[in-house]
């Protein structure tokens, strides 16, 4: 089923195809039956439609968030993301089938896929409310990165695609969500204030199944995050944070200021 959304290129179709699965295996889970975990090889990169054309972040041309045509180019960046999410949610469900994982960890990634799913759904909406569709622009070339740097590496994955990359979406969504209401499009508020809301558990699953595995290989969690993050992720993390939402998500301060952007020294 995973694979099977990996290798689907339509973002509708996608998005369509992973809810169904979705809701397959959460019928068997209420009937507390657990469906077996199978094995299938999921794809280096999944597939995606003709449109949007993938270009160099660098590339990516950049608008103003005050015109309509800005905010058109920040959902039609937030679509690009949600779609990716998708893909990045089944991934995990098929790459690391070979590490015996509790019922659980299963259950909650495909719920995030679900979750991503209905995101991209939203967003593709608005897209199309507002005169334009998921495809019209170009998008950023690089969403894939983090899982191929990751891909043999189920702590590695954990620590920097929930727990860097979705956390970091919880940083910037109210800032957003601000720049819409000012504009007064109501559905895109209401999008991302869904958005918003389920990204918490995102990241939060990623803390849980982060400490399960640290307590599995009795790992001090803190040291190996920043390990992990240090190798996998090309950058510092930039303030200032979410310190709110990433508390109710299960990642404390010490885990993320030290992988933080110096502030420039005063000296
Ligand atoms: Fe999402
Ligand atoms: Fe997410």
């Amino acid at each position: 089923m995973a694979v099977e959304v990996l290798t689907t290129a339509d973002g509708r179709a996608k998005a369509a195809l992973s809810r169904l699965h979705a809701a397959t295996w959460q019928a068997a889970r209420t009937e507390g039956r657990m469906p077996p975990v199978g094995r299938a090889t999921p794809p280096a990169r999944p597939a995606r439609p003709d449109r949007p054309e993938l270009l160099d972040p660098r590339d990516v041309p950049r608008r103003r968030p005050g015109s309509q045509q800005g905010r058109i180019a920040m959902l039609h960046a937030v679509a690009h993301i949600e779609l990716n999410a998708v893909d990045l949610h089944w991934d995990i469900v098929a790459r690391f089938a070979d590490t015996p994982m509790p019922a659980g960890f299963y259950d909650d990634w495909v719920k995030s896929a679900d979750e991503e799913s209905k995101h991209f759904n939203l967003i593709c909406d608005c897209l199309e409310e507002m005169g334009s569709h998921y495809g019209a622009l170009p998008a950023h070339a690089g969403m894939w990165r983090a899982a191929e740097d990751t891909a043999d590496d189920l702590m590695g994955r954990l620590a920097v695609v929930p727990m860097v990359l979705e956390a970091r979406g919880l940083d910037v969504t109210p800032g957003m969500i601000d720049i819409f209401a000012r504009a007064g499009e109501t559905r895109a508020v209401e999008a991302m204030e869904v958005i918003y809301a389920e990204e918490v558990h995102h990241v939060s699953y990623g803390s849980k199944w982060f400490h399960f595995l640290c307590g599995r290989h009795d790992l001090d969690p803190k040291d190996v995050f920043h390990d992990l993050v240090r190798r996998y992720f090309h950058g510092a993390l930039k303030p200032p944070f979410n310190e709110e939402k990433r508390a109710e998500a299960g990642l404390p301060p010490d885990f993320y200021w030290p992988l933080a952007e110096r502030p420039t020294t005063q000296d």
